[in-house]
């Protein structure tokens, strides 16, 4: 069960071996001081092995940015978790908005993902969010009940206890334009009562992504039903990773 704020660093497809394991060592430094946040970090797969030997033995959480179901077979281009398991992964991102917008991963794709990792024991960053011209249509909620439906509607304690939802706003991620604390703080109102309705259980945690920045931090973390962030291009220094925990940790 995750109780800390979460601060979740996803690198997309940045940083070589090298860059992967000097930011590591840093945030294994920083997560050392850090009271109320975890830090995890989610490098590409070529910087998997060297991330997680980094940060052995410290608190942070390293994991793959998306995930295979299966265990092993023809699925080129796909890693599954007992291979990561062997690295010292312990958590994958699913459903990433550029997996389902620029890779085509389907609402069913995304959750057989999801429920494979949350099975295997994994901790799983379910990553759900609406476009804009779906924010502008007034079909937010209803796109994210169809991204959650096929993952809640089957979900176990155990599952339950290892989910992470993040609510990322497609609109917002990379391009400078964060939801504004009303938006967040209605949207994830509605994540975490539909969580309780179709699964029975209390809400997982929330984090939001899209955009977060130290300027920006402060107001998003402070809502009650945020409990951390996604954070893409905010998360590839020290310098602004050590910002956010600051925030983060207050
Ligand atoms: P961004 O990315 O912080 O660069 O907007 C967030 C994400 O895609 O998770």
């Amino acid at each position: 069960v995750i109780k800390k704020n979460l601060l979740v660093a996803n690198w997309k497809m940045n940083l070589g071996l090298g860059q992967s394991r000097e930011l590591t060592l840093g945030l294994v430094e920083l997560a050392g001081g850090l009271k109320n946040t975890e830090i995890w970090v989610a490098p590409s797969a070529t910087s998997i092995a060297a991330v997680c030997t980094a940060a052995k033995g410290s608190a942070i959480k390293c994991g793959a940015q998306n995930v295979h179901p299966a265990k092993s077979g023809a699925f080129t281009g796909e890693i599954s978790i007992p291979m990561l398991e062997e690295l010292g992964a312990t958590f994958g991102i699913v459903g990433h908005s550029e997996r389902r917008h620029q890779f085509g991963e389907s609402n069913q794709l995304v959750a057989n993902r999801a429920i494979g990792t949350l099975k295997s024991g994994f901790f799983t960053i379910l990553c759900i969010g609406e476009k804009l011209d779906e924010r502008e249509s007034g079909a937010t909620n209803s796109v994210l009940k169809e991204q959650l439906d096929p993952v809640l509607s089957d979900l176990s304690k155990e599952m339950h206890e290892r989910l992470v939802i993040a609510y990322e706003p497609v609109w917002a991620i990379g391009t400078g334009k964060v939801a504004t604390p009303t938006e967040v703080s209605d949207t994830h109102a509605f994540i975490s009562s539909y969580y309780r309705e179709k699964s029975k259980f209390e809400c997982c945690p929330i984090l939001y992504g899209g955009s977060v920045t130290p300027d920006n931090y402060a107001s998003i973390i402070s809502i009650d039903a945020v409990s951390g962030a996604l954070v893409g291009g905010a998360s590839l220094t020290l310098a602004s990773m050590k910002a956010l925990a600051e925030i983060s940790d207050r």
